[in-house]
């Protein structure tokens, strides 16, 4: 039983943490209207840092869903044929809500994900570069003119919109992932049905509410909570959904994937991963700690490219876990309103996660250099902590973590590391801390993901193209590839 004595109890009210009362929305978006669920049914929604209500959202049923699309549907048909220019501007009204209100939204996001505000606020900003970056994209969506092959003859390719997007998205950054979605799909003049995680639907609820005072037109954006299945099933059936965008774990991702293949939907997948740190002897010691703090303890370790197994040369290796235990031992722990570092996790099955791989590793040799335990704090809040003697029987080095724990596995040579760290099914974000020019290039060139940082531990930008290979998905996000997956090529043989 979970243990919440020294949380501080109280009685938590949006209204007296937010300015705008009205950003704080309980209803889902259908065809422009905030609506309630036909059956009146709902979901709870609590504060994950003591568990308290914060509110009830919809949940909605499926003909519901169905009317979203089909709104959406309708919307589309208008939608796609406004000009560059128009989409473009009306995305950069919706930056400039964002970032007006990002007090507010960074407020709603920490009460109910539990994140500390200054990233709260970090991840606010994030969500809103993809909409000014999409905003400028909407008008460089070129086509193409080829040489003819026949005569008498001009080849033209159109890139046009895909249709309805089916958007699912998850409660690790509630905003982000779901702008990040929703820009370039607009930018491109597609139309969008959103399912926001069914634990952090207000941040969301709130973003879109801005969109709508931006004018984006009705239905163009609908956002329905329900059961998770029962929604991703409707994305996956209804033919009127003409593509899915999801970001979660990678057993989701594969019973969407599976479900848009009976009518071969297109599919952007940003799943789990498993991400390699790899602290070389030649590396700066001291900017490889940096770097696995804003890698590893982000969000309290619940990202996809968290830092998951951390490879250390075996020559510098008591020097690294010294100075890192240093940073760790620094981390201010507590509600994310106030001023701290690390918050708690989303929910008990997360901390429960967390302790079954610790104690897995113990079991197997794994032996603690830092923490290891439940925060005294309860709820559901654990120590930051490092754990070496890591090696691959253990789970703690096949799973996602998505907790506060740098696991330290020992290595002795280049080869040796490139095959340990590419020893996993995920391929989406990696990290490595060297100087050597030559074995900079080779371990980049070798290890097998969509991401690899070199000497940096944060790579997420609007700028770069987000996403992984293998089992850590498809498609990329961010960057001038983030368009693609919104956009059918046509190419017209046009002769005399
Ligand atoms: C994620 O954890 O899924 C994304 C994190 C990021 O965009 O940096």
């Amino acid at each position: 039983m979970k243990d919440t004595s020294n949380i501080v109890k109280y009685k938590f009210e949006m209204n007296q943490v937010i300015e705008d009362k009205t950003l704080f929305k309980t209803q889902c978006l259908i065809n422009g209207k905030w609506v309630d669920s036909a059956t009146n049914e709902s979901i709870k929604i609590v504060n994950p840092y003591n568990g308290e209500f914060l509110a009830n959202v919809p949940q909605v049923n499926r003909s519901q869903v169905k009317e979203a699309i089909d709104s959406a549907n309708i919307a589309f048909k208008k939608w796609k044929k406004t000009s560059a220019i128009e989409r473009s501007n009306l995305l950069k009204n919706w930056f400039n809500l964002i970032k007006e209100n990002i007090n507010d939204l960074a407020s709603i996001m920490v009460s109910e994900q539990g994140k500390p505000l200054k990233e709260a606020k970090g991840e606010v900003n994030y969500a809103a570069s993809y909409v000014e970056f999409f905003a400028e994209e909407a008008k460089r969506i070129y086509g193409d003119v080829i040489p003819s092959p026949f005569p008498n003859s001009r080849v033209v390719v159109l890139k046009q919109p895909v249709g309805v997007v089916g958007i699912i998205t998850p409660w690790n950054f509630p905003i982000a992932m779901m702008v990040r979605k929703i820009a370039p799909a607009l930018a491109c003049g597609c139309t969008c049905v959103i399912k926001p995680d069914e634990r952090t639907p207000l941040s969301a609820f709130a973003v879109l509410e801005l969109a709508i005072r931006a004018g984006i037109p009705k239905g163009v954006v609908n956002a329905v909570t329900g059961i998770p299945s029962e929604i991703g099933e409707e994305f996956t059936s209804n033919e009127l959904v003409r593509k899915i965008s999801f970001t979660g774990s990678t057993r989701v991702g594969k019973i969407l994937m599976s479900g848009s293949a009976q009518n071969v939907k297109r599919v952007t997948l940003e799943l789990g991963g498993n991400a390699p740190f790899i602290v070389f002897d030649d590396a700066n010691i001291d900017a490889a700690v940096e770097g696995l703090i804003a890698s590893k303890y982000r969000n309290s370790g619940q990202t996809c490219v968290c830092a998951n197994r951390i490879f250390v040369h075996s020559n510098v290796e008591d020097e690294f876990i010294r100075k890192l235990k240093i940073k760790v031992e620094e981390f201010k722990i507590g509600n994310g309103l106030e001023d701290n570092d690390i918050g708690p996790l989303i929910n008990d099955a997360a901390l429960e996660k967390v302790e079954r791989l610790i104690n897995d590793a113990i079991s197997k040799g794994g032996k603690i250099c830092h923490g290891g335990n439940r925060h005294k704090l309860g709820g559901t809040f654990f120590e930051p902590t490092i754990i070496s003697n890591i090696n691959s029987s253990m789970s703690i080095f096949k799973e996602e973590i998505f907790g506060p724990v740098a696991s330290i596995v020992t290595f002795n040579s280049v080869d040796e590391v490139i095959e340990l760290a590419n020893n996993t099914k995920y391929g989406l974000a990696s990290y490595f801390y060297a100087k050597d020019m030559s074995k900079i290039w080779k371990v980049a060139e070798e290890l097998e993901y969509g991401m690899v940082g070199v000497n940096r531990g944060g790579i997420s930008s609007a700028l770069i193209p987000f996403g992984g290979i293998k089992e850590s998905g498809m498609g990329r996000e961010g960057s001038k590839y983030g368009v693609d997956d919104y956009l059918n090529i046509k190419y017209l043989c046009m002769s005399d």
